[in-house]
């Protein structure tokens, strides 16, 4: 049977059949509506349900809470449409706004993954919860270097309590120098975020946070992450990239080192993968 959905807010239809979610037949219709990891992990898709019988899939909490769910708002990529379906779209932007949270934190963990790279783990303490979208960035004040704020991208799925951050260590750094040598286990750390930009520290860590979130929501298309580097000792998380293809089939990683060495005689990009 050929059903109905309609953006309220848009006074936009399409036809749906019975069983597709609302943001598959918005989608094929070309209906402009936000969404991003379309496995109820993000919360972009988040809409209040007008009327209509939907079906919901599993989604995680992070994505919608129980407050939001008693007040009507489901996620369009987890609705499955058993009749004709009124949605309305929350605001207008492309993106979700997670709310900005101040948060103290523990040093939990403090790993080199690099001659230049290390692995911060932080443990909230107070402030939280704190959610936030794959890809997203934190700011950290340290107390190793207090009144001075940097950014970092999550490297951590957001469905992870522990925070965790990749910190490029450059040579004579004002901050990231002092977490190399002087933070320590315990330290107290002030977290203040989710920021909305994709930035910031090493390149890996919003990748990484993307494809874990992907493939832990049953992500099944090919998945291609491709990590350059300038060199062989830039390389980091080589065994966790493993790990994950072996896990998943769909996931293939590849890392392009653009300098292979001063005794290389290539000079050219190099797929390792
Ligand atoms: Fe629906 Fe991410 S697109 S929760």
């Amino acid at each position: 049977m050929s059903l109905t959905v309609t953006v309220a807010d848009l006074n936009q239809s399409a036809s749906a059949e019975e069983g597709e979610t609302v943001l598959a037949a918005l989608l094929a219709h070309g209906i402009g509506f936000a969404y991003s990891c379309q496995a109820g992990n993000c919360g972009t898709c988040k809409c209040e349900l007008v009327s209509g019988d939907i079906l919901e899939l599993e989604y995680s909490e992070h994505a919608l809470s129980a407050d939001e769910r008693g007040r009507g708002i489901v996620l369009a990529c987890r609705s499955q449409m058993w009749s004709d379906v009124v949605v309305r779209r929350l605001d207008s932007e492309d993106f979700v706004v997670h709310p900005s949270r101040v948060m103290r934190c523990k040093v939990a963990g403090i790993t080199n993954l690099t001659h230049d790279i290390l692995k911060l783990g932080l443990e909230i303490v107070t402030g939280g919860p704190f959610t936030f979208s794959a890809g997203q960035y934190a700011q950290l004040e340290l107390p190793v270097a207090p009144g001075i704020t940097r950014d970092y991208s999550m490297a951590n799925r957001p469905d992870q309590p522990l925070l965790e951050f990749h910190v490029r260590v450059m040579p004579g750094g004002s901050v990231s120098h002092r977490i190399a040598t002087a933070l320590k286990f315990g330290d107290m750390v002030k977290v203040s975020g989710p920021m909305l930009c994709i930035a910031g520290g090493s390149g890996l860590a919003p990748v990484k946070s993307i494809v874990e979130t992907a493939l832990a929501s049953g992500f099944a298309q090919p998945l291609h992450l491709y990590f350059g580097a300038r060199a062989e000792r830039d390389v980091y998380f080589e065994r966790e990239l493993d790990g994950l293809q072996m896990r998943h089939g769909n996931f293939r990683p590849h890392i392009v080192i653009s300098e292979p060495g001063a005794a290389s005689s290539s000079g050219t990009l190099l797929t390792r993968r």
